[in-house]
């Protein structure tokens, strides 16, 4: 169905296509694309805006599931209230630009980027912000080629994928290389450049990575810069909250601590948060990964008994402690 959301020529773009799978809940979501029929662009109030797109429940989804982030959490919903309101004043015809939502997320490994960006993406499109609300995740070597006239035709299929979703550049740095004179690079920020300033309404740019990195790349590239409206940034989790997200993360997968476990994961995790390449929660279910694997070892050399539930479900204080953390000395 073709119909525009709201027809006020030179305006937003019309948002087209059939509903489309979420990729994240897997769900099809109320779309806006049918003017008539849908009672989004019927709302009149913030309470019927959040209750036609369901939007509250990511956001509690958002809530619940990630642990700490206190400052993301609050600029997502502002950022939501944004876009209620921008609802509501399209509703009645109000012209306006779409509101710029290009961001720029910093932080290092593992601190939740690109999951914050997922649920983004799904927050867009349930708001009508964007068709899909898919993300696509894209690194240099996606978006430059290595050959002259290779790289605008990457960049473009890259682009018209993520098109009525988010398009997510992890390291986005990497895009400039200052040292290579002839680096292509600058010819997917330049396209990259025209799409967020003329198709901001059907995609959203998330530009990720270290953050003095990124600050370096945003001082040589104002063009960039100038376009993001949102800096967002991801601190590193301290250890009591790198503790409950391991509890979230053997929730979900139907682990538990055994007695005196959790006190050695956080004597594990002192010692692993000193070491080098220490990535925040990616360490964290990583370990939980090794842990799971010790335990499979340790309930496979009992062969003659029988595993309860209990036993399948318990991670013991050996499974942590066999780690090769409490080898070194603290
Ligand atoms: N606050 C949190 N609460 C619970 N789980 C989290 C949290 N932050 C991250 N995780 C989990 O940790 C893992 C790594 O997160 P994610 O991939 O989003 O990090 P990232 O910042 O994108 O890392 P990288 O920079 O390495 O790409 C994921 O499995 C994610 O679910
Ligand atoms: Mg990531």
């Amino acid at each position: 169905m073709n119909t525009p959301l709201y027809a006020i020529p030179g305006q937003r773009a019309p948002l087209a296509d059939a509903p489309s799978k979420n990729p994240v809940t897997g769900t099809v979501a109320g779309t806006v694309a049918d003017t008539d029929g849908d009672p989004l662009s019927r709302a009149r109030s913030v309470a019927e805006v959040l209750a036609h797109s369901q939007v509250e429940s990511v956001m509690d989804l958002l809530d619940r599931d990630l642990v700490g982030l206190a400052p993301v959490k609050q600029r997502i919903r502002d950022i939501a209230a944004l876009l209620v309101i921008d609802r509501l004043r399209r509703n009645l015809g109000l012209a306006a630009q779409a509101p710029s939502l290009h961001m720029c997320f910093t932080g290092n490994p593992g601190t939740g980027k690109t999951t914050v960006a997922m649920r983004m993406a799904e927050i867009l499109q349930r708001l009508g912000h964007c068709r899909k609300g898919h993300l696509v995740a894209v690194t240099r070597d996606d978006l430059v080629g290595q050959y002259i006239g290779h790289t605008a035709p990457k960049t473009k299929e890259v682009l018209k994928k993520a098109m009525g979703g988010v398009l997510f550049i992890d390291e986005a740095y990497y895009l400039y290389r200052p040292e290579n004179e002839r680096d292509y690079g600058q010819e997917a920020i330049e396209i990259l450049l025209q799409v967020m300033e003329n198709q901001r309404d059907d995609l959203v740019v998330i530009l990720a990575g270290y953050k003095d990195r990124m600050d370096t790349f945003f001082q040589s590239n104002p063009g960039v810069s100038s376009r993001i409206a949102h800096h967002l940034d991801f601190p590193d989790y301290s250890v009591d909250e790198l503790l409950d997200i391991s509890g979230h993360m053997l929730d979900a997968q139907h682990y538990r601590w055994g007695e005196g476990a959790r006190e050695a994961f956080d004597a594990y995790l002192q010692r692993r948060t000193q070491q080098p390449h220490f990535a925040n929660a990616r360490s964290v279910r990583n370990a939980l990964d090794r842990a799971r694997l010790r335990q499979a070892s340790r309930l496979f050399a009992q062969r003659d008994r029988h595993l309860d539930e209990a036993d399948l479900c318990t991670l013991e204080v050996a499974d942590i402690r066999a780690s090769r953390v409490f080898q070194t000395q603290p």
